[in-house]
């Protein structure tokens, strides 16, 4: 049975004993909905993988309250510390290897000796965690290879029955995960394109950040196919063709489609981070109206741009 409760102080505490007894609790951060466990129990953590059918154990982020927690699971070098007290709490997932009293288990680590962390800023996430007390593993909290959720209402089309408790905390502001830097190579390394976007990373940082030649071996879970609607996407549509819809930004594709045939625009003045926050609300909608295939309009790479397009370019890879 799937509790869902508006996220206040009593579904907190009765989150924190659903964890303690290790049960699963879907909650919202400022990026999208995740599914979490006590990262320190490898029973919980294995009802993550069955719940969301992921396919092998890929690692699952740790999230903690603060910096000091983060600096217990892993040897945050200066680099990764300079990035913890730039941007934290926030959209920012930081992989370094595990300190010797590291608690996130194995399992959660899919038996990497590195570890991936992030304290998040919403609200009811920080609430969990300063009254858990403990890492709390958690993916997004979709099932494996659909889009993100972003709202609770995603949670319970896509888990309903195999999570305890839905932490309801309306919309997630961002709409995008975690953007993920790596401090395990020589250089920092953006696994993850994400809701930080990697100019403002690269500005406190004073380097650029290198990337991964391999993204699937070096981030697991990056498959190409790990965003895929049941739709049938194309990219960057100059127009739209005879049997499409056409998703929108900045109104490019409206001015020569067919009447309703425009299903949404993700930013009409051009914002991608608007665009962020609506993107994965726009895919579920599409296949919700059960549409075959979309014309999605160009999006500039800038700012959130360059998450947004990684996850149209994997959703059409699926
Ligand atoms: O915004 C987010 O990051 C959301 C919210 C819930 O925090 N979480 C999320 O988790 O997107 P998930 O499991 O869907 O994606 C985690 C990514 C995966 O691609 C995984 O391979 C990578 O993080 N990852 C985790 N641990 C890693 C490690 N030790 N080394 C490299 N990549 C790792
Ligand atoms: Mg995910």
């Amino acid at each position: 049975m799937t509790q869902i409760l508006p996220a206040d102080a009593r579904a907190i505490a009765r989150a924190v004993e659903i964890l303690h007894a290790g049960g699963l609790v879907a909650f919202p951060t400022e990026t999208v909905y995740g599914l979490g466990a006590d990262a320190g129990n490898p029973a919980a953590v294995a009802r993550i993988y069955a719940a969301k059918r992921r396919p092998g154990f890929n690692p699952l982020i740790a999230h903690v309250a603060e910096a000091a927690a983060a600096l217990r699971e892993a040897e945050l070098p200066t680099a990764a510390q300079t990035l913890a007290a730039h941007f934290w709490p926030g959209p920012l997932t930081l992989v370094a290897s595990i300190a010797k009293t590291c608690g996130v288990c194995d399992l959660a680590r899919a038996g990497l000796a590195s570890v991936a962390l992030r304290a998040p800023a919403h609200p009811v996430a920080q609430a969990l965690l300063a009254a858990f007390g403990q890492p709390i593993a958690a993916p997004s909290a979709n099932r494996s290879g659909y889009v993100s959720p972003v709202t609770a209402a995603h949670v319970v089309a896509d888990l309903a029955g195999k999570v305890d408790l839905i932490l309801d905390g309306g919309r997630t502001p961002a709409g995008l995960e975690s953007t993920i830097v790596s401090f395990i190579g020589p250089e920092p390394t953006l696994l993850r394109p994400g809701a930080l976007p990697r100019s403002e990373i690269e500005a406190a940082l004073g380097t650029r950040l290198a990337t991964p030649r391999d993204a699937s071996i070096v981030a697991p879970g990056m498959t190409a196919a790990h965003y895929a609607p049941a739709a049938r996407l194309r990219l960057a549509a100059q127009g739209l063709e005879e049997d499409e819809y056409g998703l929108d930004f900045g109104g490019q594709l409206a001015a020569e489609a067919p009447a309703g045939r425009i299903v949404d625009d993700l930013s009409p003045g051009g914002d991608t981070t608007e665009a962020a926050a609506k993107l994965f609300a726009a895919l579920r909608d599409i296949d919700a109206r059960g549409l075959a295939k979309v014309a999605i309009a160009p999006i500039p790479n800038d700012g959130l741009g360059e998450a947004i397009n990684d996850r149209l370019r994997r959703a059409v890879a699926g």
